[in-house]
């Protein structure tokens, strides 16, 4: 592939999310322009409609509408989170500190994921929850009157830390959080920063104090930079040419992946930075390059936890052997992902093993071909489908369409790579 393309990338995911939240407990009207309109996106959208708040229908290129209240009113039907882990996790929080009962639930793959990690702590602060099961959804949260907390994450999660900090924040109560090993992205810490909260980082602990209000607000979303890292995959297989990616966030809790990327030889040009919402958001240029291999730090892994499956498929063209430590966390999310690269990779004819929480990918140089297996998991998706645009390669994706989870108008974009196509996604 030759390429030659100046596009955008759809909304950042983890802001839409947040924003549509934030939005949704202000008392006012807020508008939000460029944000996310997937699958994952109206799933919390739907759900806010549910619990009292008006949200304008999600259609991309449109801004979005957001009519607050500064209490949710109770919903008279489950809250189905989709396949969105980040709706789940957050509204617990939000409806830890609401006084009556709703359910959250979701599809298959969401209601596999531990949700204890979540509710253990918001039980901490008062709220009250019923699992039908072990642990997963569906759970029935019963909120009210909170406590503050100071609390240890088990493990470094965004949406963890979230959770607990909009409980502080929709129940008046003060959050000190801390995570156990790298910081995860820190999106809402800058946004109740903006919102004019109170919000101390030490380095350790992050400290929350409920002194601000919530007032609407007029905001654009960033280019997520989970969505443009498979356009930059690709770009870099790729034979020759060059692709600007305009208006990307470039927060640094989630770059990790360009830092990557570096060092296996496959630098990332950053221009024209500047700000949006508290957020760093700059224009990304690359090229192809000769990848080499790399190993990817424990400490490293919360800021690229989303782009490992782009980072391993890469690995599978990379000159060396990659070796992703600690990534345990891949076997929660949307899918086991860490058994799944593996499997997956194994399935294209390269070199792959999940061992314990490591994960070990040998780059060759024999043309991918072989059936992928996304159980719905739309960044497996996405990753193998980049993979498939090497020349030669046949990579077939049992579920292309999954890509809609984050990034609606996946296809199109990365068809839009190839030369003289020069399109804004
Ligand atoms: C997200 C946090 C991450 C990430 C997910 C979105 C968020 O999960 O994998 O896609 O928006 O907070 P963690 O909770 O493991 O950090």
């Amino acid at each position: 592939m030759i390429v030659d393309a100046d596009l955008r990338v759809p909304g950042d995911k983890s802001l839409t999310h947040r924003m549509l939240l934030f939005a949704a407990m202000a008392a006012g009207t807020s508008r939000l322009g460029g944000a996310l309109t997937s699958f994952d996106a109206r799933s919390t959208a739907r759900i806010l409609r549910q619990l009292g708040a008006k949200v304008s229908p999600l259609v991309a290129g449109r801004d979005i509408t957001i009519q607050g209240r500064a209490r949710f009113q109770r919903p008279t039907k489950q809250l189905h989170c989709g396949n969105s882990g980040t709706a789940a996790r957050l509204l617990l929080g939000i409806l830890s500190a609401h006084e009556f009962a709703s359910t959250l639930t979701g599809d298959s793959s969401l209601r596999r994921r531990p949700m204890r990690r979540v509710t253990d702590p918001l039980a901490q602060m008062g709220a009250r929850f019923t699992f039908e099961g072990q642990d997963g959804l569906p759970v029935t949260v019963e909120g009210g009157a909170l406590e503050g907390i100071r609390y240890t994450l088990p493990v470094s999660s965004a949406q963890l830390k979230s959770a607990l900090l909009l409980a502080g924040v929709a129940g008046g109560v003060p959050v000190e959080v801390r995570e156990p090993g790298g910081r995860s992205r820190d999106h809402t810490e800058r946004m109740l920063r903006a919102f004019g909260y109170e919000i101390e980082d030490d380095g350790d602990w992050i400290r929350f104090a409920p002194t601000g209000r919530i007032e609407p607000v007029s905001q654009e979303v960033p280019g997520d930079p989970s969505s443009a890292a498979f356009l930059i995959g690709a770009t870099m297989l790729a034979e020759s040419g060059r692709l600007r990616l305009r208006g990307v966030g470039v927060n640094p809790t989630r770059t990790g992946f360009l830092r990557v990327l570096a060092r296996m030889g496959a630098p990332v040009a950053v221009e024209n930075h500047h700000e949006v919402g508290g957020e760093p958001v700059a224009d990304l240029i690359v090229g192809p390059a000769e990848l080499t291999s790399t190993e990817v730090a424990a400490a490293e892994i919360p800021g690229l936890i989303d782009e490992i499956p782009l980072l391993s498929v890469l690995a599978s063209r990379a000159d060396g052997t990659t070796v992703f430590r600690e990534v345990g966390e891949l076997r929660v999310k949307e899918s086991n992902r860490l058994a799944l690269l593996a499997s997956n990779l194994r399935a294209v004819g390269a070199q792959a093993e999940a061992h314990g929480n490591t994960l070990t990918v040998v780059g060759g140089r024999a043309m991918p071909a072989g059936r992928v297996v996304t159980a719905g998991d739309h960044r497996i998706a996405m990753a193998f489908a980049v993979l498939g645009t090497l020349p030669g390669a046949k990579v077939r994706v049992d579920d292309p369409a999954c890509a809609g989870v984050s990034y609606p108008g996946f296809d199109e974009s990365l068809r839009a790579l190839a030369a003289g196509r020069r399109r804004r996604a």
